[in-house]
This record gives C-alpha cells, structure tokens and sequence, in this order.
C-alpha cells in the first residue's frame, strides 16, 4: 500500500465513521442543551484513529465490517468523553481541543462532566444495542475488553496515575506505566473489536495485541512531542499543556532527541510484530509511519 492509498482509506472511513457518528447522535431523546454538547464535541474533527483501527483490522482479516460498526462508534464515543473530562479545570485545564473551545469552556463545567458521563452511557447502550442475534458470544467478550480497558486498569487507571504523579516515582517505567494505560489500552482494544468478534481471542489476536502495545507507546511518545514542538493552531489544542501542568512526560525524562530516537524503535518493533500476522495488514505499516511522523 503506497501513501495515497492510505490516505484515501483514512478519508473514506472517516467520513464513514462520522455520517454513523452523527447519526447515532441524531437518534438520541435527551434534554436539547445535552444533545447539542454531545455532539459539539464528538462532531468535532478528531483524527477518528481507534474507530479506523477497528474497521482496518476486520477488513485485512477479510471481514465485513457491519458487525464491528457499534463498537467502532462505542470506542469514539469512549475516547469523546476522555477528552472532555482530560480538559477540565480539574485536570489538564486546556481550552482548545479539535480547533474548537474545549467543552467546559462553552457549556460551563457542570454539563462538560455530564457530557462526558453521557458519552459514556451512550457507548455502553451503543455496544449492547450491536451484539448480534447470531453467535454473540466473541462480540460479547470483545465489549467486555472494550470497557475493562476504559476502566480502572486501563485508561481511568492511567489518567489516576497522570494527575497523581507524586505518588509514583519518577522513573521512565513509570511513566511508560501511565501511558501505556491512559492510551495504550483504548488504542489495543481497537484492534481487539475488528478481531476478537470474528475470530475469538485466538495466536493472531496475541500478536495485535503486541503490536497495539507499541503503538500505544509510539502515540503517546508523539503526543508528548507534539505538546512541545507543535502549534495549537496546528493541534487544535493547547500545545505546552504538558509543561504548564508540571507533567512527567517521556520527553520530560528523556528529551527530546532521546524522545524521537525511542519512538523510531518502537515504530519498528511495532513493525516486527505486523510481519508475523497472516492477514493482510498493509494498511497497518502505513498507519505506524503516520502515528511516528504526524503532525498533530
Ligand atoms: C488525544 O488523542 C489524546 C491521547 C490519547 C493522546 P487523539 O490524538 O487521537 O485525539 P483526536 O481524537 O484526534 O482529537
Ligand atoms: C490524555 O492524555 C489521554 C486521555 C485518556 C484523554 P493527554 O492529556 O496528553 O491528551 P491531550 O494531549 O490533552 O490530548
Ligand atoms: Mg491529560
Ligand atoms: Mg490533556
Ligand atoms: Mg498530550
């Protein structure tokens, strides 16, 4: 797969992904003001990469994608609400996020937490609503994954360590802890909900897992560049929120250079574990570059 390629497919499920987004959004009952913040921010344009993963990873398994739609919907939404709450006052404070005012900012704090708690409810009830009729159990445990990994041990659990950082010694694993937890998991269970509901939680899955692993390190280690070296006109959200937050980040401990160096290893490591799958996982080399060498 060449770059046009890949950007081709990355346009057409995003567009895929937003039209089912809007929607899901246009089918819910709720109070008007909640309905319209729900959907000012998940409407608003994020890169939509945990439901592309789930897409791409049924497609190079050769699989019709209807089945895994919900739980692409289900991720975004999960991910929605992670970011309203991340950008409260409470947490990293932030102002801009997707080039638009952060949640908080224009609906005031009270509802950008209900909206973030809606986005969730919502995914939960999308993810049941999706469970098919005919051998439901893989999707089953494929949902199960999904909210283990938005939960306590996973992304809950990373962004605890991210804002509670004094109670964790400041070493390098521990920080690759809390990223691999507050990124890394949602972006392993994306390759979880395009497997595991047509294939079970078989060697293949295994082995998306590891790469999922280094792609979770290599995304956050961008991220934290990105907060560095980047505009927030170019990010659409506050760049330097890392260093005006005081954050022990990958490039806080490393810096820079060091930090570009360790998401080059981890780009090919990621690599190495895509060369042992059976399926047809081009599009996945090309979705490794992007996350290593992306600009926001
Ligand atoms: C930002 O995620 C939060 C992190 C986990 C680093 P993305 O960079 O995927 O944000 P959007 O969805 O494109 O806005
Ligand atoms: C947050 O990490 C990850 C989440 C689970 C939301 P960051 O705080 O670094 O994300 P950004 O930089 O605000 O997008
Ligand atoms: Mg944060
Ligand atoms: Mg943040
Ligand atoms: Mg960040």
């Amino acid at each position: 797969m060449n770059s046009d390629e890949f950007k081709q497919i990355i346009k057409e499920d995003t567009e895929l992904i937003n039209r089912k987004l809007k929607d899901s959004i246009d089918s819910l009952e709720c109070p008007e003001i909640l309905k319209e913040s729900m959907e000012y921010s998940i409407m608003a344009p994020g890169k939509r990469i945990r439901p592309i993963i789930v897409i791409q990873t049924a497609k190079s398994l050769g699989k019709n994608i209807d089945k895994v739609l919900p739980l692409a919907l289900a991720i975004e939404y999960i991910h929605s609400y992670s970011l309203i709450h991340d950008d409260l006052p409470a947490m990293d404070d932030d102002k801009l996020r997707r080039g638009r005012e952060t949640s908080h900012i224009v609906f005031g704090e009270d509802m950008a937490i209900l909206t973030g708690d809606s986005l969730l409810n919502t995914a939960v009830e999308i993810g049941i609503e999706g469970i098919p009729d005919k051998d439901p159990w893989d999707y089953i445990s494929a949902l199960g994954y999904l909210f283990k990994a938005a939960g306590i041990n996973g992304m809950i659990g990373g962004q605890v360590r991210d804002i509670k950082e004094d109670h964790y010694a400041q070493k390098l694993s521990d920080i690759e802890k809390t990223e691999d937890l507050k990124t890394g998991a949602l972006l392993k269970a994306s390759l979880v909900c395009g497997s595991v509901p047509f294939i079970g939680f078989n060697e293949e899955v295994q082995t998306l897992l590891q790469y999922g692993n280094y792609i979770g390190k290599l995304f956050q280690i961008t991220d934290d560049i990105l907060d560095r070296t980047q505009s927030s006109e170019i990010l659409g959200k506050d760049s330097g929120s890392d260093e005006r937050n005081g954050k022990s980040t990958i490039v806080s401990i490393l810096g820079l250079e060091q930090a570009k160096q360790r998401a080059q290893v981890y780009s090919r490591m990621a690599k190495d574990e895509l060369s042992k799958l059976s399926g047809d996982f081009s599009f996945f080399y090309e979705l490794t570059d992007f996350i290593t060498n992306r600009d926001c």
